[in-house]
Protein backbone atom coordinates (compact mmCIF):
# COMPACT_ATOMS: atom_id res chain seq x y z
CA UNK A 1 0.00 0.00 0.00
CA UNK A 2 1.44 3.39 -0.74
CA UNK A 3 1.71 6.24 2.00
CA UNK A 4 -1.20 8.40 0.16
CA UNK A 5 -3.84 5.09 0.52
CA UNK A 6 -2.38 4.51 4.44
CA UNK A 7 -3.28 8.44 5.11
CA UNK A 8 -6.44 8.06 3.29
CA UNK A 9 -7.63 4.44 5.63
CA UNK A 10 -6.02 6.54 8.68
CA UNK A 11 -8.44 9.74 8.06
CA UNK A 12 -11.74 6.98 7.19
CA UNK A 13 -10.99 5.43 10.04
CA UNK A 14 -10.42 8.34 12.07
CA UNK A 15 -13.59 9.94 10.73
CA UNK A 16 -16.39 6.94 10.78
CA UNK A 17 -14.64 6.20 14.66
CA UNK A 18 -15.53 10.12 15.67
CA UNK A 19 -18.93 9.77 14.05
CA UNK A 20 -20.59 7.98 16.48
CA UNK A 21 -19.16 9.88 19.86
CA UNK A 22 -20.36 13.19 17.90
CA UNK A 23 -23.74 11.12 16.67
CA UNK A 24 -24.20 10.72 20.52
CA UNK A 25 -23.18 14.16 21.57
CA UNK A 26 -26.12 15.48 19.15
CA UNK A 27 -28.64 12.84 20.47
CA UNK A 28 -27.13 13.78 23.76
CA UNK A 29 -28.06 12.26 27.21
CA UNK A 30 -31.46 10.57 28.44
CA UNK A 31 -33.24 12.92 30.55
CA UNK A 32 -37.40 12.83 32.00
CA UNK A 33 -37.03 8.75 32.63
CA UNK A 34 -38.18 7.35 35.42
CA UNK A 35 -35.95 7.86 37.37
CA UNK A 36 -36.47 11.59 37.78
CA UNK A 37 -39.88 11.53 37.67
CA UNK A 38 -39.74 8.77 40.20
CA UNK A 39 -37.10 10.81 42.35
CA UNK A 40 -39.33 14.05 42.65
CA UNK A 41 -40.81 12.26 45.82
CA UNK A 42 -37.55 11.57 46.78
CA UNK A 43 -36.06 15.41 46.92
CA UNK A 44 -32.46 13.70 48.71
CA UNK A 45 -31.78 12.52 45.49
CA UNK A 46 -31.65 16.36 43.90
CA UNK A 47 -27.76 16.53 44.06
CA UNK A 48 -26.94 13.18 42.02
CA UNK A 49 -30.29 12.63 39.72
CA UNK A 50 -29.19 14.67 37.12
CA UNK A 51 -25.57 12.93 36.75
CA UNK A 52 -27.47 9.56 37.61
CA UNK A 53 -30.09 9.91 34.99
CA UNK A 54 -27.28 11.62 32.00
CA UNK A 55 -24.59 9.20 32.51
CA UNK A 56 -26.10 5.84 33.52
CA UNK A 57 -29.58 5.82 33.04
CA UNK A 58 -29.18 3.89 29.55
CA UNK A 59 -28.45 0.79 30.94
CA UNK A 60 -30.32 1.21 34.75
CA UNK A 61 -33.43 2.09 33.52
CA UNK A 62 -36.26 0.80 31.51
CA UNK A 63 -35.76 3.93 28.68
CA UNK A 64 -32.67 3.60 27.17
CA UNK A 65 -32.31 6.86 24.81
CA UNK A 66 -30.20 5.50 22.11
CA UNK A 67 -28.99 6.79 18.21
CA UNK A 68 -30.26 5.19 15.14
CA UNK A 69 -27.13 3.37 14.88
CA UNK A 70 -28.35 1.19 18.06
CA UNK A 71 -30.79 -0.48 15.56
CA UNK A 72 -28.05 -1.61 13.11
CA UNK A 73 -28.08 -5.34 13.50
CA UNK A 74 -24.45 -5.93 14.95
CA UNK A 75 -24.63 -2.64 17.03
CA UNK A 76 -28.16 -4.15 18.39
CA UNK A 77 -27.13 -7.20 19.71
CA UNK A 78 -23.71 -5.31 21.86
CA UNK A 79 -26.30 -1.95 23.34
CA UNK A 80 -28.34 -4.78 24.35
CA UNK A 81 -26.78 -7.19 26.25
CA UNK A 82 -25.25 -4.44 27.82
CA UNK A 83 -28.66 -2.89 28.73
CA UNK A 84 -30.08 -6.60 30.09
CA UNK A 85 -27.01 -7.30 32.12
CA UNK A 86 -27.01 -3.71 33.21
CA UNK A 87 -30.73 -3.58 34.30
CA UNK A 88 -30.30 -7.35 35.75
CA UNK A 89 -27.46 -6.39 38.11
CA UNK A 90 -29.12 -3.12 39.13
CA UNK A 91 -32.19 -0.97 38.10
CA UNK A 92 -31.69 2.30 39.07
CA UNK A 93 -35.33 2.77 39.75
CA UNK A 94 -36.54 -0.46 41.88
CA UNK A 95 -33.42 -1.08 43.36
CA UNK A 96 -32.25 2.63 44.56
CA UNK A 97 -36.07 4.01 45.45
CA UNK A 98 -37.38 0.97 46.60
CA UNK A 99 -40.34 2.68 48.40
CA UNK A 100 -42.67 5.66 46.99
CA UNK A 101 -40.89 8.10 49.30
CA UNK A 102 -38.10 8.03 51.79
CA UNK A 103 -34.40 6.98 51.88
CA UNK A 104 -32.63 5.78 48.76
CA UNK A 105 -31.77 2.15 49.44
CA UNK A 106 -28.60 0.90 51.59
CA UNK A 107 -27.55 -1.85 49.32
CA UNK A 108 -27.40 0.73 46.28
CA UNK A 109 -25.63 2.71 47.87
CA UNK A 110 -23.07 0.19 48.55
CA UNK A 111 -22.72 -0.72 44.58
CA UNK A 112 -22.64 2.83 43.26
CA UNK A 113 -19.55 3.23 45.85
CA UNK A 114 -17.95 0.64 45.02
CA UNK A 115 -18.58 0.63 41.21
CA UNK A 116 -17.66 4.48 41.01
CA UNK A 117 -14.34 3.61 43.42
CA UNK A 118 -13.26 0.89 41.08
CA UNK A 119 -13.77 3.41 37.86
CA UNK A 120 -15.86 0.32 36.48
CA UNK A 121 -19.20 2.87 35.42
CA UNK A 122 -19.75 3.31 33.35
CA UNK A 123 -18.00 0.86 31.19
CA UNK A 124 -14.98 1.96 29.38
CA UNK A 125 -16.31 1.39 25.54
CA UNK A 126 -19.24 3.01 26.41
CA UNK A 127 -17.38 6.24 27.26
CA UNK A 128 -15.21 5.84 24.20
CA UNK A 129 -19.25 6.53 22.04
CA UNK A 130 -20.37 8.75 25.04
CA UNK A 131 -17.68 11.51 26.16
CA UNK A 132 -19.90 13.27 28.53
CA UNK A 133 -20.75 9.89 30.14
CA UNK A 134 -17.29 10.04 31.69
CA UNK A 135 -17.63 10.39 35.18
CA UNK A 136 -14.86 12.76 36.12
CA UNK A 137 -12.80 13.66 39.63
CA UNK A 138 -15.75 16.30 40.75
CA UNK A 139 -18.64 13.83 39.67
CA UNK A 140 -16.79 11.11 41.54
CA UNK A 141 -16.76 13.37 44.66
CA UNK A 142 -20.11 14.72 44.38
CA UNK A 143 -21.65 11.34 44.38
CA UNK A 144 -19.08 9.59 46.93
CA UNK A 145 -19.61 12.57 49.24
CA UNK A 146 -23.61 11.84 48.61
CA UNK A 147 -23.68 8.31 48.87
CA UNK A 148 -21.46 8.91 52.66
CA UNK A 149 -24.52 11.84 53.52
CA UNK A 150 -27.30 9.27 53.10
CA UNK A 151 -25.74 6.86 55.19
CA UNK A 152 -25.40 8.99 57.82
CA UNK A 153 -28.86 10.43 58.07
CA UNK A 154 -30.43 7.14 57.58
CA UNK A 155 -28.50 4.31 58.39
CA UNK A 156 -26.11 4.80 60.45
CA UNK A 157 -26.67 3.95 64.70
CA UNK A 158 -26.20 7.49 65.97
CA UNK A 159 -23.77 7.03 69.10
CA UNK A 160 -20.95 6.54 66.50
CA UNK A 161 -18.06 8.43 65.33
CA UNK A 162 -18.03 10.13 62.27
CA UNK A 163 -15.97 8.20 59.94
CA UNK A 164 -18.09 4.77 61.25
CA UNK A 165 -21.00 6.34 60.23
CA UNK A 166 -19.68 6.75 56.59
CA UNK A 167 -18.81 3.57 55.81
CA UNK A 168 -20.94 0.49 54.27
CA UNK A 169 -21.04 -2.03 57.47
CA UNK A 170 -21.94 -0.50 60.82
CA UNK A 171 -21.82 -1.93 64.36
CA UNK A 172 -24.57 -3.82 66.13
CA UNK A 173 -26.36 -1.09 68.51
CA UNK A 174 -26.32 -2.40 72.22
CA UNK A 175 -29.63 -2.18 72.40
CA UNK A 176 -33.34 -1.21 70.96
CA UNK A 177 -36.17 0.25 72.87
CA UNK A 178 -39.01 -2.15 73.72
CA UNK A 179 -41.75 -2.37 75.87
CA UNK A 180 -40.32 -4.99 78.68
CA UNK A 181 -43.61 -6.42 79.63
CA UNK A 182 -44.43 -7.08 76.45
CA UNK A 183 -41.56 -8.61 75.44
CA UNK A 184 -41.30 -11.16 78.54
CA UNK A 185 -44.88 -12.40 77.68
CA UNK A 186 -43.38 -12.49 74.35
CA UNK A 187 -40.71 -14.68 75.09
CA UNK A 188 -42.70 -16.85 76.82
CA UNK A 189 -44.99 -17.52 73.85
CA UNK A 190 -41.53 -18.04 71.61
CA UNK A 191 -41.01 -20.92 73.57
CA UNK A 192 -44.51 -22.28 74.26
CA UNK A 193 -45.27 -25.26 72.35
CA UNK A 194 -49.01 -24.65 73.05
CA UNK A 195 -48.53 -22.84 69.28
CA UNK A 196 -48.32 -26.18 67.42
CA UNK A 197 -51.40 -28.25 67.24
CA UNK A 198 -50.13 -31.44 68.45
CA UNK A 199 -48.26 -29.09 71.33
CA UNK A 200 -44.87 -30.70 69.75
CA UNK A 201 -43.11 -27.56 68.37
CA UNK A 202 -42.71 -23.97 69.48
CA UNK A 203 -40.86 -20.95 67.57
CA UNK A 204 -37.65 -22.33 69.39
CA UNK A 205 -37.74 -25.23 67.99
CA UNK A 206 -36.70 -24.44 64.84
CA UNK A 207 -34.97 -21.01 66.17
CA UNK A 208 -32.97 -22.00 68.86
CA UNK A 209 -31.07 -19.66 70.66
CA UNK A 210 -28.38 -22.08 71.93
CA UNK A 211 -27.96 -22.79 67.96
CA UNK A 212 -27.57 -19.29 66.79
CA UNK A 213 -31.45 -18.69 66.11
CA UNK A 214 -31.84 -21.81 63.94
CA UNK A 215 -32.19 -25.39 64.10
CA UNK A 216 -28.44 -26.45 62.17
CA UNK A 217 -30.09 -29.04 59.86
CA UNK A 218 -30.86 -28.32 56.20
CA UNK A 219 -34.41 -28.06 56.53
CA UNK A 220 -36.95 -27.85 59.29
CA UNK A 221 -39.14 -30.99 60.67
CA UNK A 222 -42.85 -29.38 61.57
CA UNK A 223 -45.40 -31.26 63.75
CA UNK A 224 -46.14 -34.95 62.51
CA UNK A 225 -42.25 -35.34 61.23
CA UNK A 226 -43.22 -33.20 57.45
CA UNK A 227 -40.24 -31.78 56.65
CA UNK A 228 -40.09 -28.10 55.06
CA UNK A 229 -39.19 -26.91 51.25
CA UNK A 230 -36.46 -24.09 52.74
CA UNK A 231 -33.84 -23.50 55.25
CA UNK A 232 -34.68 -21.70 58.59
CA UNK A 233 -32.84 -18.81 58.83
CA UNK A 234 -31.46 -16.48 62.64
CA UNK A 235 -34.43 -14.98 64.43
CA UNK A 236 -31.01 -13.03 65.76
CA UNK A 237 -31.07 -9.65 65.39
CA UNK A 238 -34.27 -9.95 62.55
CA UNK A 239 -35.62 -7.26 63.58
CA UNK A 240 -33.45 -4.70 61.51
CA UNK A 241 -34.00 -6.91 58.62
CA UNK A 242 -35.84 -4.95 55.46
CA UNK A 243 -38.39 -7.55 55.65
CA UNK A 244 -38.82 -11.41 56.33
CA UNK A 245 -38.73 -14.71 55.19
CA UNK A 246 -36.36 -15.49 52.08
CA UNK A 247 -38.68 -14.16 49.76
CA UNK A 248 -39.67 -11.54 52.05
CA UNK A 249 -43.52 -11.93 52.07
CA UNK A 250 -43.77 -10.70 55.59
CA UNK A 251 -43.09 -7.14 55.87
CA UNK A 252 -42.54 -7.12 59.52
CA UNK A 253 -41.96 -9.10 62.40
CA UNK A 254 -45.61 -9.29 63.49
CA UNK A 255 -47.32 -10.15 59.93
CA UNK A 256 -44.34 -12.99 60.32
CA UNK A 257 -45.29 -14.11 63.36
CA UNK A 258 -48.91 -14.65 62.25
CA UNK A 259 -47.56 -17.11 59.72
CA UNK A 260 -45.65 -20.69 61.52
CA UNK A 261 -48.94 -21.52 63.70
CA UNK A 262 -51.48 -21.57 60.90
CA UNK A 263 -48.59 -22.98 58.70
CA UNK A 264 -49.72 -26.81 57.63
CA UNK A 265 -46.07 -28.31 57.46
CA UNK A 266 -45.18 -26.30 60.44
CA UNK A 267 -47.04 -25.97 63.62
CA UNK A 268 -50.66 -26.41 62.11
CA UNK A 269 -52.40 -24.89 64.47
CA UNK A 270 -55.83 -21.90 64.36
CA UNK A 271 -55.67 -19.34 66.16
CA UNK A 272 -59.48 -20.28 67.98
CA UNK A 273 -57.11 -23.32 69.11
CA UNK A 274 -54.00 -21.93 70.63
CA UNK A 275 -56.46 -19.04 71.99
CA UNK A 276 -58.58 -22.24 73.94
CA UNK A 277 -55.64 -23.71 74.94
CA UNK A 278 -53.82 -20.36 76.32
CA UNK A 279 -57.16 -19.46 77.94
CA UNK A 280 -57.17 -22.36 79.76
CA UNK A 281 -53.89 -21.67 81.49
CA UNK A 282 -55.14 -19.15 84.27
CA UNK A 283 -51.79 -18.21 85.66
CA UNK A 284 -50.66 -16.68 81.57
CA UNK A 285 -53.88 -15.56 80.60
CA UNK A 286 -53.78 -12.92 84.31
CA UNK A 287 -50.41 -12.26 83.22
CA UNK A 288 -51.37 -11.36 79.41
CA UNK A 289 -54.32 -9.54 80.03
CA UNK A 290 -52.80 -7.12 82.04
CA UNK A 291 -50.17 -6.00 78.90
CA UNK A 292 -52.94 -6.41 76.57
CA UNK A 293 -56.17 -5.33 78.00
CA UNK A 294 -58.28 -7.07 74.79
CA UNK A 295 -56.94 -10.31 76.02
CA UNK A 296 -55.47 -13.28 73.63
CA UNK A 297 -56.16 -12.61 69.50
CA UNK A 298 -53.95 -13.09 66.74
CA UNK A 299 -52.96 -9.35 67.11
CA UNK A 300 -51.80 -9.42 70.57
CA UNK A 301 -50.04 -13.11 70.13
CA UNK A 302 -48.01 -12.02 67.52
CA UNK A 303 -47.17 -8.16 68.99
CA UNK A 304 -45.57 -9.65 72.06
CA UNK A 305 -43.49 -12.40 69.76
CA UNK A 306 -42.30 -9.67 67.91
CA UNK A 307 -41.61 -7.38 70.38
CA UNK A 308 -39.51 -10.27 72.04
CA UNK A 309 -37.49 -10.40 68.52
CA UNK A 310 -36.58 -7.05 68.59
CA UNK A 311 -34.26 -7.73 72.04
CA UNK A 312 -32.20 -10.78 70.16
CA UNK A 313 -29.24 -8.37 69.86
CA UNK A 314 -26.35 -9.69 69.39
CA UNK A 315 -24.06 -6.73 69.68
CA UNK A 316 -20.62 -6.46 71.01
CA UNK A 317 -18.85 -9.33 68.56
CA UNK A 318 -14.84 -9.33 68.29
CA UNK A 319 -15.62 -7.63 64.83
CA UNK A 320 -17.74 -4.69 66.24
CA UNK A 321 -15.25 -4.23 69.08
CA UNK A 322 -12.47 -3.42 65.79
CA UNK A 323 -14.93 -1.33 64.44
CA UNK A 324 -15.54 0.30 67.45
CA UNK A 325 -11.39 0.96 68.03
CA UNK A 326 -10.14 -1.94 69.99
CA UNK A 327 -6.70 -2.60 68.69
CA UNK A 328 -6.36 -6.79 69.30
CA UNK A 329 -10.21 -7.34 69.10
CA UNK A 330 -9.55 -9.39 65.78
CA UNK A 331 -6.08 -11.72 65.00
CA UNK A 332 -3.95 -11.06 61.41
CA UNK A 333 -6.25 -13.79 59.51
CA UNK A 334 -9.14 -11.90 60.76
CA UNK A 335 -7.84 -8.15 59.51
CA UNK A 336 -7.10 -10.12 56.13
CA UNK A 337 -10.36 -11.20 56.00
CA UNK A 338 -12.28 -8.32 56.97
CA UNK A 339 -9.84 -6.28 54.10
CA UNK A 340 -10.73 -9.37 51.59
CA UNK A 341 -14.12 -9.07 52.20
CA UNK A 342 -14.31 -5.36 51.08
CA UNK A 343 -11.78 -5.58 48.17
CA UNK A 344 -14.12 -8.33 46.77
CA UNK A 345 -17.07 -6.42 47.13
CA UNK A 346 -19.23 -8.70 49.35
CA UNK A 347 -20.35 -5.65 51.58
CA UNK A 348 -22.20 -4.14 48.62
CA UNK A 349 -24.87 -7.16 49.08
CA UNK A 350 -23.94 -7.95 52.61
CA UNK A 351 -24.19 -4.35 53.97
CA UNK A 352 -25.29 -1.96 57.02
CA UNK A 353 -25.33 -3.71 60.88
CA UNK A 354 -26.41 -6.77 59.69
CA UNK A 355 -23.90 -7.74 57.05
CA UNK A 356 -27.18 -8.13 54.83
CA UNK A 357 -31.12 -8.31 55.62
CA UNK A 358 -31.45 -5.17 53.51
CA UNK A 359 -31.91 -6.27 49.44
CA UNK A 360 -33.14 -9.19 47.25
CA UNK A 361 -30.30 -10.43 45.02
CA UNK A 362 -30.25 -13.18 41.99
CA UNK A 363 -28.61 -16.11 43.46
CA UNK A 364 -26.06 -16.99 40.71
CA UNK A 365 -25.41 -14.06 39.15
CA UNK A 366 -22.25 -14.87 36.89
CA UNK A 367 -22.58 -18.68 37.28
CA UNK A 368 -25.84 -20.92 37.01
CA UNK A 369 -25.69 -21.86 40.80
CA UNK A 370 -29.04 -24.24 40.43
CA UNK A 371 -27.18 -26.22 37.85
CA UNK A 372 -24.22 -26.67 40.04
CA UNK A 373 -26.10 -27.65 43.13
CA UNK A 374 -27.22 -30.63 40.75
CA UNK A 375 -30.67 -30.85 43.13
CA UNK A 376 -33.84 -30.83 41.37
CA UNK A 377 -35.21 -27.42 41.06
CA UNK A 378 -38.38 -26.38 43.41
CA UNK A 379 -40.90 -24.31 43.84
CA UNK A 380 -39.03 -22.66 46.94
CA UNK A 381 -35.95 -22.30 44.48
CA UNK A 382 -37.96 -19.29 42.67
CA UNK A 383 -37.35 -17.03 45.76
CA UNK A 384 -39.10 -13.40 45.41
CA UNK A 385 -40.76 -14.48 41.99
CA UNK A 386 -43.27 -16.52 44.17
CA UNK A 387 -44.27 -13.20 45.76
CA UNK A 388 -44.43 -11.05 42.53
CA UNK A 389 -44.15 -13.05 39.45
CA UNK A 390 -41.75 -10.33 38.19
CA UNK A 391 -39.35 -12.15 35.51
CA UNK A 392 -36.44 -10.09 37.31
CA UNK A 393 -37.05 -11.62 40.68
CA UNK A 394 -36.30 -15.31 39.64
CA UNK A 395 -33.83 -17.15 41.96
CA UNK A 396 -33.57 -13.82 44.17
CA UNK A 397 -33.17 -14.30 47.90
CA UNK A 398 -32.91 -12.21 50.57
CA UNK A 399 -29.47 -11.68 51.51
CA UNK A 400 -29.28 -13.09 54.69
CA UNK A 401 -27.49 -11.50 57.75
CA UNK A 402 -23.94 -12.62 58.43
CA UNK A 403 -24.08 -12.24 61.91
CA UNK A 404 -23.62 -14.98 63.53
CA UNK A 405 -22.92 -16.93 60.81
CA UNK A 406 -20.71 -19.17 61.91
CA UNK A 407 -23.61 -21.17 63.99
CA UNK A 408 -26.67 -20.99 61.21
CA UNK A 409 -25.24 -23.69 58.95
CA UNK A 410 -26.15 -25.19 56.61
CA UNK A 411 -25.81 -22.42 54.68
CA UNK A 412 -28.71 -20.80 51.36
CA UNK A 413 -31.71 -21.15 51.64
CA UNK A 414 -31.62 -24.49 50.28
CA UNK A 415 -28.84 -25.31 52.62
CA UNK A 416 -26.72 -26.65 50.43
CA UNK A 417 -23.50 -25.49 51.91
CA UNK A 418 -22.60 -27.24 54.95
CA UNK A 419 -19.36 -25.90 55.47
CA UNK A 420 -18.63 -21.84 55.54
CA UNK A 421 -15.70 -22.55 53.63
CA UNK A 422 -17.65 -24.11 50.79
CA UNK A 423 -20.37 -20.84 50.95
CA UNK A 424 -17.74 -18.49 50.75
CA UNK A 425 -15.85 -20.19 47.80
CA UNK A 426 -19.58 -21.11 46.30
CA UNK A 427 -20.86 -17.28 46.57
CA UNK A 428 -17.29 -15.37 45.36
CA UNK A 429 -17.97 -17.73 42.55
CA UNK A 430 -21.63 -17.23 41.32
CA UNK A 431 -22.08 -13.93 42.49
CA UNK A 432 -19.13 -12.27 41.27
CA UNK A 433 -17.30 -14.30 39.20
CA UNK A 434 -14.14 -14.79 41.51
CA UNK A 435 -11.83 -18.11 41.69
CA UNK A 436 -10.73 -17.51 45.72
CA UNK A 437 -7.44 -19.31 46.99
CA UNK A 438 -7.67 -21.76 49.43
CA UNK A 439 -6.21 -18.80 51.37
CA UNK A 440 -8.30 -16.47 50.53
CA UNK A 441 -11.35 -18.70 51.68
CA UNK A 442 -9.32 -19.26 55.37
CA UNK A 443 -8.97 -15.86 56.20
CA UNK A 444 -12.64 -14.58 55.22
CA UNK A 445 -13.81 -17.28 57.07
CA UNK A 446 -11.75 -16.87 59.63
CA UNK A 447 -13.61 -12.99 59.37
CA UNK A 448 -16.66 -14.48 59.67
CA UNK A 449 -15.78 -15.91 62.56
CA UNK A 450 -15.20 -12.81 64.16
CA UNK A 451 -19.19 -11.90 63.74
CA UNK A 452 -20.56 -14.24 66.49
CA UNK A 453 -21.93 -11.48 69.64
CA UNK A 454 -22.62 -11.71 72.83
CA UNK A 455 -26.44 -12.49 73.90
CA UNK A 456 -27.21 -12.16 77.58
CA UNK A 457 -23.67 -11.64 78.62
CA UNK A 458 -22.60 -14.57 76.69
CA UNK A 459 -20.45 -14.46 73.80
CA UNK A 460 -22.27 -16.86 71.21
C1 LIG B 1 -23.33 0.78 28.70
C2 LIG B 1 -24.22 0.45 29.76
C3 LIG B 1 -23.93 0.96 31.16
C4 LIG B 1 -23.87 2.25 31.63
C5 LIG B 1 -24.02 3.51 30.84
C6 LIG B 1 -23.67 2.16 33.05
N1 LIG B 1 -23.64 0.85 33.44
FE1 LIG B 1 -23.56 0.15 35.34
N2 LIG B 1 -23.59 -1.78 34.67
C7 LIG B 1 -23.58 -2.14 33.33
C8 LIG B 1 -23.41 -3.59 33.23
C9 LIG B 1 -23.36 -4.39 31.94
C10 LIG B 1 -23.34 -4.08 34.57
C11 LIG B 1 -23.17 -5.54 35.03
C12 LIG B 1 -21.83 -5.77 35.64
C13 LIG B 1 -20.68 -5.69 34.70
O1 LIG B 1 -20.81 -6.12 33.54
O2 LIG B 1 -19.64 -5.19 35.12
C14 LIG B 1 -23.47 -2.91 35.44
C15 LIG B 1 -23.48 -2.97 36.83
C16 LIG B 1 -23.65 -1.86 37.65
C17 LIG B 1 -23.86 -1.93 39.07
C18 LIG B 1 -24.00 -3.20 39.91
C19 LIG B 1 -22.69 -3.74 40.31
C20 LIG B 1 -22.84 -4.98 41.16
O3 LIG B 1 -21.85 -5.68 41.30
O4 LIG B 1 -23.92 -5.26 41.67
C21 LIG B 1 -23.93 -0.64 39.52
C22 LIG B 1 -24.16 -0.19 40.94
C23 LIG B 1 -23.75 0.22 38.38
N3 LIG B 1 -23.60 -0.55 37.26
C24 LIG B 1 -23.73 1.60 38.45
C25 LIG B 1 -23.61 2.44 37.36
C26 LIG B 1 -23.52 3.86 37.46
C27 LIG B 1 -23.52 4.64 38.77
C28 LIG B 1 -23.47 4.34 36.17
C29 LIG B 1 -23.36 5.76 35.75
C30 LIG B 1 -22.30 6.54 36.34
C31 LIG B 1 -23.51 3.19 35.28
N4 LIG B 1 -23.58 2.06 36.04
C32 LIG B 1 -23.54 3.26 33.89
C33 LIG B 1 -23.76 -1.30 32.25
C34 LIG B 1 -23.77 0.07 32.32
C1 LIG C 1 -41.05 -26.09 61.86
C2 LIG C 1 -40.00 -25.11 62.00
C3 LIG C 1 -40.38 -23.69 62.31
C4 LIG C 1 -41.17 -23.23 63.32
C5 LIG C 1 -41.94 -24.02 64.35
C6 LIG C 1 -41.10 -21.77 63.26
N1 LIG C 1 -40.29 -21.40 62.24
FE1 LIG C 1 -39.73 -19.53 61.79
N2 LIG C 1 -38.94 -20.15 60.09
C7 LIG C 1 -38.79 -21.47 59.71
C8 LIG C 1 -38.36 -21.53 58.33
C9 LIG C 1 -38.08 -22.78 57.54
C10 LIG C 1 -38.29 -20.19 57.90
C11 LIG C 1 -37.94 -19.71 56.48
C12 LIG C 1 -39.22 -19.77 55.68
C13 LIG C 1 -39.18 -18.95 54.41
O1 LIG C 1 -38.39 -18.02 54.31
O2 LIG C 1 -40.00 -19.21 53.51
C14 LIG C 1 -38.63 -19.35 59.03
C15 LIG C 1 -38.57 -17.96 59.03
C16 LIG C 1 -38.72 -17.18 60.17
C17 LIG C 1 -38.39 -15.78 60.28
C18 LIG C 1 -37.81 -14.90 59.18
C19 LIG C 1 -36.34 -14.71 59.35
C20 LIG C 1 -35.70 -14.15 58.13
O3 LIG C 1 -34.49 -13.96 58.13
O4 LIG C 1 -36.40 -13.90 57.13
C21 LIG C 1 -38.69 -15.39 61.55
C22 LIG C 1 -38.50 -14.02 62.17
C23 LIG C 1 -39.24 -16.55 62.22
N3 LIG C 1 -39.23 -17.62 61.35
C24 LIG C 1 -39.77 -16.56 63.49
C25 LIG C 1 -40.57 -17.60 63.96
C26 LIG C 1 -41.49 -17.48 65.07
C27 LIG C 1 -41.72 -16.23 65.87
C28 LIG C 1 -42.07 -18.70 65.22
C29 LIG C 1 -43.12 -19.10 66.22
C30 LIG C 1 -44.38 -18.39 66.12
C31 LIG C 1 -41.50 -19.58 64.22
N4 LIG C 1 -40.63 -18.86 63.46
C32 LIG C 1 -41.77 -20.93 64.12
C33 LIG C 1 -39.01 -22.56 60.51
C34 LIG C 1 -39.84 -22.53 61.62
C1 LIG D 1 -24.87 -9.84 44.66
C2 LIG D 1 -25.05 -9.93 46.07
C3 LIG D 1 -24.08 -10.74 46.88
C4 LIG D 1 -22.72 -10.64 46.93
C5 LIG D 1 -21.82 -9.73 46.12
C6 LIG D 1 -22.28 -11.59 47.93
N1 LIG D 1 -23.35 -12.24 48.48
FE1 LIG D 1 -23.28 -13.68 49.92
N2 LIG D 1 -25.28 -13.99 49.69
C7 LIG D 1 -26.10 -13.33 48.80
C8 LIG D 1 -27.38 -14.00 48.75
C9 LIG D 1 -28.57 -13.61 47.91
C10 LIG D 1 -27.29 -15.10 49.62
C11 LIG D 1 -28.36 -16.16 49.86
C12 LIG D 1 -28.40 -17.08 48.67
C13 LIG D 1 -29.30 -18.28 48.86
O1 LIG D 1 -29.59 -18.63 49.99
O2 LIG D 1 -29.70 -18.90 47.87
C14 LIG D 1 -25.96 -15.06 50.21
C15 LIG D 1 -25.48 -15.97 51.16
C16 LIG D 1 -24.22 -15.92 51.73
C17 LIG D 1 -23.77 -16.80 52.78
C18 LIG D 1 -24.60 -17.85 53.48
C19 LIG D 1 -25.30 -17.28 54.68
C20 LIG D 1 -26.43 -18.12 55.21
O3 LIG D 1 -26.79 -17.91 56.38
O4 LIG D 1 -26.96 -18.98 54.51
C21 LIG D 1 -22.46 -16.46 53.06
C22 LIG D 1 -21.56 -17.09 54.10
C23 LIG D 1 -22.11 -15.39 52.16
N3 LIG D 1 -23.21 -15.08 51.38
C24 LIG D 1 -20.86 -14.79 52.11
C25 LIG D 1 -20.48 -13.92 51.09
C26 LIG D 1 -19.10 -13.51 50.85
C27 LIG D 1 -17.90 -13.90 51.68
C28 LIG D 1 -19.13 -12.68 49.76
C29 LIG D 1 -17.96 -12.04 49.04
C30 LIG D 1 -17.00 -12.97 48.48
C31 LIG D 1 -20.51 -12.58 49.33
N4 LIG D 1 -21.29 -13.35 50.15
C32 LIG D 1 -20.96 -11.80 48.27
C33 LIG D 1 -25.77 -12.20 48.09
C34 LIG D 1 -24.48 -11.76 47.85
Amino acid sequence: MSKKKILITMVGLGAVGLAFPVINLLVGAPTNTTLSRKAKAHPELAPVVHMLESKCANCHTAEPKLPFYASLPLVKGIVQADITKGRRYFDMVEDLLPEKSGAPAEVALAKIEREINEGAMPPGKYIALHWDARVGASDKDALLGWVKQMRVKHYAPKALPQPLREAAVHPLPRSVKVNTAKAELGRQLYNDKRLSEDDTLSCASCHDLAKGGTDQVVVSTGIRGQKGGINSPTTFNSGFQFKQFWDGRAATLQDQAAGPPLNPVEMGSSWPKIITKLKADAVFSEAFTKVYVEGFTDKTITDAIAEFERTLLTPDSPFDQHLRGKKDALNAQQQQGWALFQSKGCQTCHVGKLLGGQSFEEMGRTADYFAQRGKKVTADDAGRYNVTKKARDKHRFKVPTLRNVALTFPYFHDGFATTLDAAVKIMAKVQSDLDLTDAEVKSLVAFLGSLNGVYQGKQL
